[in-house]
């Protein structure tokens, strides 16, 4: 049986299963309460509850005191209900919305996927999760306190789980230290999520555009997009020097498979005559200015190194694109 839920704030509605809590089901039809732990103790999905009773399955959660209960306040990951339910919520819409937090985590896989790139997933303790919007970094908190930024490579359905894609740099503080020192299970603390560049609601097609592990928050958005049932056409670019440098060709070559609506285009920068390479060759952007002579239509992501997205920001606006619907993330080098 399924249990109606008014959120009165955003005057919008969802139902709920009764076999799921009311977070859970807010977040399965696109409604991005917020939440922290998702296992009733930090509190941050607390909201009031106007009308409905609820009921909290596995007892009452540490999160929330007998007085805030009383006066019609519940824990949302905790709770489920019989009943239709009044709810009155702040939403996420926004990267500002959601709090920055600190965490230790675990290394559970440190693979390399070429010579130059690793994937890392840190695992955050059972009890958290990190909410964050498809698209956003963290930082890695350093012994000696600098911090490296990192694009989230996961969607953020999957929120217990970090992947990021570490690029080899000579001389980057984590870099070397991810390639040479870092074993599984090694303990390290982050910081988020951070940054901007996000997915934004709109009907327009959209061309994302990487340049090498700038495809880490593009897996993150068009994952997102898929969970969403978001269904605008993606025309995806993959800038690389080499076949080898497309390190996740293959999950790139299931999506275009299973999704119609998703177009790959890899798009390689040194290439020799002892390449049997028949795709596009040069620089990414002017494989797509090559493909789309007018560009106003488009909605246009982009993220990877700072050469590349200068080169987007000053050659696609002269191809008709608004500036407004350009969303860049520009991966600034910090060496040691
Ligand atoms: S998300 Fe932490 S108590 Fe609900």
């Amino acid at each position: 049986m399924s249990f109606k839920a008014e959120l009165t704030e955003q005057n919008t509605s969802f139902t709920i299963e009764d076999d799921e809590t009311v977070l859970e089901a807010a977040l399965r039809q696109d409604h991005n309460l917020p939440y922290g732990c998702r296992n009733g103790a930090c509190g941050s999905c607390k909201a009031k509850i106007v009308s409905g009773d609820i009921n909290y399955a596995n007892g009452f959660p540490d999160g929330i005191s007998e007085n805030e209960h009383q006066q019609g306040y519940a824990l949302l990951c905790q709770a489920t209900t019989n009943s239709d339910l009044v709810i009155e919520s702040q939403i996420v819409e926004s990267a500002e919305d959601i709090k920055l937090r600190q965490f230790p985590c675990r290394v559970t896989t440190c693979e390399k996927l070429n010579d130059d790139v690793i994937r890392l997933i840190l695992e955050l303790p059972k009890t958290e999760r990190l909410q964050f919007l498809a698209g956003q970094y963290i930082d890695i908190l350093m012994k000696d306190g600098k911090r490296r930024s990192f694009s989230l490579a996961n969607p953020p359905h999957v929120d217990q789980k970090l992947e990021l894609h570490i690029r080899y740099y000579e001389g980057g503080l984590f870099s070397e230290y991810a390639f040479k020192d870092l074993k599984d299970k090694a303990i390290l603390r982050i910081e988020g999520p951070l940054g901007q560049f996000t997915l934004q609601e709109s009907d327009r097609p959209i061309i994302m555009i990487a340049g090498g592990t700038g495809f880490a928050p593009v897996k993150s958005l068009i994952e997102h997009a898929l969970e969403k049932k978001d269904y605008r056409p993606i025309y995806f670019y993959w800038g690389a020097r080499t076949e080898t440098d497309l390190y996740f060709d293959d999950i790139v070559k299931q999506w275009t498979c299973d999704y119609e609506h998703i177009k790959y285009i890899p798009v390689l920068s040194e290439i020799n005559a002892l390449n049997n390479w028949e795709g596009k060759t040069g620089f990414v952007h002017e494989a797509v200015l090559e493909d789309n002579a007018d560009l106003s239509a488009y909605d246009i992501y982009a993220c990877g190194p700072p050469p590349m997205i200068n080169a987007v920001v000053k050659s696609f606006p002269e191809a008709g694109l608004n500036r407004e619907r350009l969303f860049s993330d520009s991966f600034e080098f910090a060496a040691n």
